[in-house]
């Protein structure tokens, strides 16, 4: 394994549990279950993004919760990577839909698997990503940081979701 991985793997995960949280704001109306506790109770293939990323105000506070939850220190400020893989860039590991990303977040790469979701691609830096579940405190605020990061996307457009041609 590469160096950069493993700077990746280890670096960030013990900071991430620090309660830096979303800086005490209650979550919105309604949300009252964490990510796990979502992920587990929705079929595959449900979980929509409440928000848009036209939403400033949501970006906002998504980009304030990735540097929270220290998703910057793995992905970097602006989500473009850094030690690990770029987030904003059109190759999608497990899928680019909401419901992958939200899975993988709230997860990790390792339970994600065992859910039989599989690797679709590979970035520069090839290594787990954490359970961040056990650190975001509630689904509203991963959409949110979710938000953030569709709103930083730079690929191409037809990929933005997922690229629906090309690969299988
Ligand atoms: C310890 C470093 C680390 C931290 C902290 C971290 N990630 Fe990751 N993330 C990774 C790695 C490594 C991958 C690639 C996973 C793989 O290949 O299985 C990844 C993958 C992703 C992907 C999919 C990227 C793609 O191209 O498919 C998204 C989205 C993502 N992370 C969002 C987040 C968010 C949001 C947070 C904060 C709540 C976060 N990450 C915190 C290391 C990290």
């Amino acid at each position: 394994m590469c160096a950069l991985a493993v700077l990746c793997a280890s670096g960030y995960a013990q900071q991430a549990q620090s309660p830096a949280g979303g800086g005490g704001q209650p979550a919105a109306a309604g949300s009252t279950m964490t990510p796990v506790q979502r992920a587990d109770s929705a079929p595959k293939g449900t979980l929509k993004n409440p928000y848009k990323d036209t939403d400033a105000a949501v970006v906002k506070a998504g980009q304030q919760l990735f540097q929270n939850y220290a998703c910057s220190g793995c992905h970097g400020g602006g989500g473009g990577g850094g030690m690990c893989p770029a987030v904003i860039d059109g190759v999608w590991i497990y899928g680019g839909d909401d419901d992958t990303l939200f899975r993988l977040v709230a997860y990790g790469s390792q339970i994600l698997q065992s859910k039989g979701y599989s690797r679709q691609a590979y970035e520069n830096v090839v290594a787990p990503m954490p359970q961040m579940g056990q650190i975001v405190k509630s689904d509203d605020d991963l959409w949110r940081l979710l938000t953030f990061v569709r709103s930083v996307y730079h690929g191409p457009p037809e990929c933005k979701f997922g690229c629906k041609s090309g690969g299988s």
